[in-house]
């Protein structure tokens, strides 16, 4: 493991405290006060680390008089997945959009379960506040902005964005700042703007089908790096992995990865940038789920370390604020001006109201709070999938625990099949991700990716115990 914050220190402290039964079902936890006098850190570090533990179900807060031990977390979670993949080495030509399609177009009906979707519940997300917005923009639209406000985009928006970097400490001004039709558009555009057909892409294993299917539509090969579910890429072999293949591009998630839910530590993000940097490999960062992070504040990206402007950071509103408003960007640093290229030759521009709408709220309609709530709800949530996990599948099922975002990759003992897994789920209503989805080479067989992103009701609990003895007749 890298540093861990303070918080998770002291978390894992207080964990290996109940694991070691030292503290039993119904203690209570010290006071906050008392903690922070006792590790000398401040409230709000073990306010975090309480929120933390609470979030696995170790521990739950009790109206004003603390917190106390449950148990319930220690029984049920399922053991961390910690091994590092080891792909089949050279570049791949890509062959997996017809699969993709297949399994995700099954899975799309608002009646099935749906544990493989890759988008939280739509009912987390302010809709009415938005649409307010949204009829105000377009009530008092400046006719003049249907001209003004397209590619690069509007000019309100792109500031709010420009803003919310700076408050991270990254200088992207708005003039680099391309607004694009939601986050897979900026990486569509951004892979345009770095790459010719025929050409090899560094992407972690397991990766987003997506950024596959992007490759294989582009003509280009896939290298699939190693990559650790806590950790990321690993360097070395993409060190490696670059000598031997001469990339021209990598396609990565340092934050919260899809489908690993790994967070790269910073010290490991700054020596990835500075590697590449070395190499001149421009690095194409998809960051859509870094808002939604459950420690103390948002994880920097990979371009916070760019001193080079190498690294082009798309992201967008879709996951944290507006899903279905399509509103994402791209900061791509030096080559924002072929980014804007390539967006004025394919859809030209992004809706202007929409642009408008997100501005206005952005402004004042709330954000912090609205996210605030929302990563509380995902903590939760995600330490209830845990231990659903951890009760109903096999023995020998690992699973990750991410520190954001809303997916849990789940192993599954080696023989079990996840395609098989997912056709006999979704006979019975129920959606998952198989593993061979993430890989051009349709590895990770014995792997599912759950989505935790939707509230848990009896159904759910349904499911899980299906799905469970589905994994369990198939290990
Ligand atoms: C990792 C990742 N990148 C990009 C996207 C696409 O984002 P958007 O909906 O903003 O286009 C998704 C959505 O599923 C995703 O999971």
């Amino acid at each position: 493991m890298g540093a861990m914050k303070r918080y998770e220190a002291l978390a894992a402290d207080i964990e290996a405290s109940i694991r070691n039964g030292t503290l039993k079902t119904g203690d209570r936890l010290p006071s906050v006060r008392l903690t922070g006098e006792s590790r000398g850190v401040s409230a709000s570090t073990v306010f975090q680390a309480y929120y933390l533990l609470e979030a696995r179900g170790l521990v739950r807060a009790r109206d004003r008089s603390g917190y106390y031990v449950t148990g319930g977390g220690l029984r049920d979670a399922p053991p961390e997945s910690t091994h590092t993949s080891r792909p089949a080495g050279g570049p791949l030509s890509l062959d997996v959009s017809g699969q993709v399609f297949d399994i995700l177009e099954a899975s799309m009906s608002r009646k099935v379960v749906p544990f493989g979707s890759a988008f939280p519940s739509p009912l987390l997300f302010p809709l009415a506040r938005l649409g307010q917005f949204m009829a105000a923009s377009a009530k008092s639209l400046d006719p003049w902005s249907t001209v003004d406000d397209l590619t690069p985009g509007s000019a309100a928006l792109r500031r709010q964005i420009a803003l919310r970097y700076l408050a991270e400490g990254i200088q992207s001004p708005a003039e680099e700042i391309v607004v694009t039709n939601g986050a897979l558009e900026a990486l569509n555009l951004c892979l345009a703007a770095v790459t010719r057909p025929g050409d090899a892409v560094i992407v972690e294993s397991p990766t987003f089908y997506a950024a596959l299917q992007a490759l294989e539509r582009r003509g280009l090969r896939a290298i699939e790096v190693p990559t650790h579910p806590g950790e990321g890429i690993d360097l070395g072999a993409l060190e490696a992995a670059i000598a031997a293949h001469k990339p021209t591009a990598c396609w990565l998630m340092t934050t919260f990865q899809n489908p690993l839910g790994s967070l790269m530590p910073d010290a490991k993000k700054k020596a990835l940038v500075e590697l590449l940097a070395r190499h001149r490999l421009p690095l194409i960062e998809d960051d859509v789920y870094a808002e939604l992070y459950f420690g103390e504040r948002r994880p920097a990206p990979a371009k916070a370390f760019d001193t080079q402007g190498l690294v082009l950071h798309c992201s967008s509103f879709s996951k944290c604020l507006a899903p279905g408003y399509r509103i994402g960007w791209a900061s791509a640093g030096r080559f924002a001006h072929q980014v804007a290229r390539e967006k004025l030759t394919t859809t030209l521009a992004t809706s202007v109201p929409s642009q408008l709408a997100l501005a206005g709220y952005l402004e004042k309609g709330g954000l912090d709070k609205h996210l605030r709530k929302l990563r509380q709800t995902l903590a939760l949530q995600q330490a209830t999938f845990a231990q659903a996990v951890g009760h109903y599948f096999p023995a020998g099922t690992r699973a990750t625990r991410p520190l954001g975002g809303y997916f849990l990759w789940v192993e599954l003992p080696a023989r079990a099949n996840a395609l098989e897994i997912h056709r006999k789920a979704l006979e019975r209503g129920i959606s998952v991700a198989p593993g061979p989805i993430f890989s051009a080479t349709r590895a990770f067989t014995h792997c599912l990716r759950l989505n935790y992103g939707h509230p848990w009701d009896s159904l759910s609990e349904q499911a899980m115990q299906t799905l469970g003895r589905l994994a369990g007749e198939a290990s």
